[in-house]
């Protein structure tokens, strides 16, 4: 009897496109004129125009890691998955009763259930190639292999740290970085929750151990996500989910979305467990330098509440994951598991690894912005895109996979690039260049803006960055 193969073909990835078009035209990601999100965490500007530019055909490099395609695939990955968790805004739901129905609803469901694998598959099948696990592995070879991936994170500085500290204003390169963490702190262990269900052994009620402390062992006080907060609020910062959403840069959604795609397909569940042991393990020393550089930047200014419970138990959660599930799946489940163990260490590094060097790039360009102004008439270029911006219009952020320069041709504007910076004042005929992979917006001050955005030529040359 022949079988209809129509049944079991996945639909063609090549239509990825166009259901993220779909799915990104929808209102709810369109935007609006305000740099921050409103407290309402079903909308988020997910700028179609730029995702309409993405060729979603080819999946990302690992070049890419910091680029424009990586920034909108994985704002939108962010959002499907965040779409399977449960948010509800703080102020009641009120008059967002529409909106919660629209982002869970069946249309939206529909177009992100059809294209999460093919998403995925677009932005992590890089990993494959950037993390080659082959041999027989035994229980002490991965024992060694992670005390060595973590001894050598503890020894290594934290790029986003030491970017921090030279930081011509440390205040807004401390705050540009909180605002990465906030992706995660404010959901913190969403995609852990994902790993808790079905019956695993001794291995499952380890992990729940440590997911119960993650949630302050239903003390709403303790949770995790609640002294995050504290800590955004300390600095004056706004605490919903997500008022940065525009800030969000690659790296840190690309780590973030990791955690979530091994925790949603439990076919890599022991990627998973490879990936947070090897987190909660380097968790613990990276706060305590974090709190190191947070008190001479802000001296008690800050609730650092946070960072102190972290670098103290992240540090039995370092050993509960190592002893009590990583080393313990493997021993139960023997040589054909390690290899998935060992892979799940090795991404969740070069994961971090992205987030930092990401985070760095943007806090030092965004520090040296007036090293970047462009002098003199810019060159004229063919291939110039003109963006006409009113007051009105919806503000979003986004990156180039190039080098571009941004003129500003008619009006006034101001460029955001950071969330705490003011904007830098961009006149008439003003031109700035917008580096490779970094996250920028355009404000237009005083009435509308025309501004020209082309690729970065030789005349580009001149612009000689100060070293920070
Ligand atoms: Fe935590
Ligand atoms: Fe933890």
């Amino acid at each position: 009897m022949a079988i209809d193969t129509d049944i079991v073909r996945p639909r063609p990835a090549d239509d990825l496109g166009g259901r993220v078009a779909a799915f990104t035209n929808d209102f709810l990601f369109t935007g609006a004129p305000h740099l921050l999100h409103p407290p309402n965490p079903y909308r988020r500007m997910l700028v179609p125009d730029a995702v309409a530019e993405v060729d979603f055909t080819r999946p990302l490099s690992a070049a890419e890691a910091s680029g424009h395609r990586a920034l909108v695939a994985h704002r939108l990955l962010g959002t499907f998955y965040e779409a399977d968790t449960v948010l509800l805004p703080e102020q009641g739901l009120g008059a967002l009763r529409g909106d919660f129905d629209r982002f869970y609803g069946d249309g939206l469901r529909r177009l992100r259930e059809a294209s999460l694998s093919d998403l995925e598959h677009f932005a992590f099948a890089l990993l494959d190639d950037e993390v080659d696990v082959t041999g027989a592995w035994r229980v002490e070879d991965l024992a060694a292999y992670f005390e060595h991936a973590a001894a050598e994170a503890e020894a290594g500085e934290a790029e986003s740290l030491t970017a921090i500290a030279a930081a011509r204003r440390p205040e807004v390169a401390a705050d540009t970085y909180l605002v990465q963490l906030a992706l995660d702190g404010l959901t913190e262990a969403s995609a852990m929750s994902k790993n808790l269900g079905g019956a695993f052994g001794p291995e499952q009620s380890a992990l729940f151990k440590v997911f119960i402390d993650e949630f302050g062992y239903g003390v709403h006080d303790a949770k995790h996500t609640t002294i995050f907060r504290k800590m955004l609020h300390s600095r004056g910062l706004q605490t919903h989910v997500h008022a940065y959403w525009n800030f969000y840069l690659a790296g840190p959604l690309a780590t973030n979305n990791y955690y979530y795609f091994v925790s949603r397909d439990h076919a890599n569940f022991f990627r998973y467990i490879g990936a947070v042991t090897y987190a909660e393990r380097v968790f613990a020393p990276s706060f305590v330098n974090m709190i190191k550089t947070y008190r001479g930047v802000f001296g008690d200014d800050v609730d650092l509440h946070y960072c102190e419970e972290h670098a103290h138990i992240d540090a039995h959660h370092g050993r509960i994951t190592r002893d009590e599930i990583l080393l313990a799946l493997a021993e139960r489940h023997g040589a054909g598991v390690i290899p998935e163990l060992v892979r799940g260490i090795a991404e969740a590094r070069l994961l971090g690894d992205w987030f930092e060097r990401d985070t760095a790039a943007q806090i030092r360009w965004s520090d040296d912005l007036d090293a970047y102004r462009m002098d003199g008439p810019p060159a004229p270029a063919h291939d110039a895109r003109r963006v006409r911006v009113t007051a009105a219009s919806p503000f979003g952020t986004r990156s180039h996979d190039q080098a571009v320069v941004v003129t500003v041709e008619d009006g006034t504007a101001a460029l955001v690039t950071a969330p705490t910076a003011t904007p830098a004042p961009l006149a008439r005929g003003e031109a700035v260049l917008v580096p490779a992979g970094r996250l920028y917006g355009i404000r237009p001050t005083g009435g509308d803006c025309t501004y020209t955005v082309r690729a970065a030529g030789s005349d580009t040359t001149a612009v000689t960055p100060s070293a920070s």
